[in-house]
This record gives C-alpha cells, sequence and structure tokens, in this order.
C-alpha cells in the first residue's frame, strides 16, 4: 500500500468516527483523493425527516467540490461491517461520475483491509455529463 492510500484508509476511518447517524446507527466514512494531492473526508449526515439524510460519498464530494476540486483520482469509503467489502449506494455511484469515470474506489473494512476497484466497474453503461453533450 502506497503512503496516500494509507492516509486515504486511514482518513476515512477517522470520518465514520464523525458520522451522525442518529436514526439508522450506521455510520459511514468517505475519504477522496483530488489530482493534486489534497483529502477531503465526508461522513453520513442524517436527518429528522429522514429522506433528508445524505451519504458520507456526497458529504464529502460536496465538500471537495466547494473547496475548489474538480479533479479527483480516488475515493475510500468504509462502514462499520467487518465481515465484507461494502459498496457505496446507487445513487453516490452516479453522483461520483458526475466527475468522470476514471476514480478508484477502495471498499474498506473496519480494520482498515481494503479492496480495490473501479467506479467503471462499479456502475458500467453509467449515464454521464458526455450524454448531455453529445445532443447538443
Ligand atoms: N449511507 C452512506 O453514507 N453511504 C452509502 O453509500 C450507503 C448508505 C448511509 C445513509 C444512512 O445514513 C445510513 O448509511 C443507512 O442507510
Amino acid at each position: 500500500m502506497t503512503d496516500k492510500v494509507a492516509e486515504l484508509v486511514s482518513k476515512c476511518l477517522e470520518a465514520r468516527d464523525r458520522a451522525y447517524c442518529p436514526y439508522s446507527r450506521f455510520p459511514v466514512g468517505a475519504a477522496i483523493l483530488t489530482a493534486d494531492g489534497a483529502i477531503i473526508t465526508g461522513c453520513n449526515v442524517e436527518n429528522a425527516s429522514f429522506g433528508l439524510t445524505v451519504c458520507a460519498e456526497r458529504t464529502a464530494i460536496q465538500r471537495a467540490v466547494a473547496e475548489g476540486h474538480r479533479r479527483f483520482t480516488a475515493i475510500a469509503v468504509t462502514c462499520d461491517i467487518k465481515d465484507r467489502f461494502v459498496g457505496p449506494c446507487g445513487a453516490c455511484r452516479q453522483v461520483l461520475m458526475e466527475f468522470g469515470s476514471d476514480w478508484t474506489v477502495y471498499l474498506t473494512k473496519p480494520d482498515g483491509a481494503y479492496k480495490e476497484t473501479r467506479l467503471s466497474e462499479l456502475l458500467p453503461l453509467a449515464f454521464s455529463p458526455e450524454h448531455l453533450a453529445d445532443n447538443q
């Protein structure tokens, strides 16, 4: 594991500890690596009006964009499930795809073990901004 991946994994685990999830009690953490080497984290933030809950991955990407980043290389995601690798929900896969299909996705267990995958594998035949451009 490179130092940068180790840092990404450790930051997603820290972010999970800041999750606000009083309803589901299912904490999730995410850490995004930008093309210029910055790491931006997110956690799930729930709401008493349940449908307003925002996932960890989307919290992270919205933060990253608001802080001026648009080019990303990787995201690490974790939750509390110990015995298998858990992927981002479908909505989050689509939101990541907005910024390109060329993401490495590290599905991370609570002990820091991870499985490396790609956004293009997780969301094949995706709808993306290019489809809108093709139709102009
Ligand atoms: N959650 C995430 O943060 N990311 C995902 O990809 C899947 C689900 C959150 C939303 C909710 O707060 C809790 O996990 C249970 O669904």
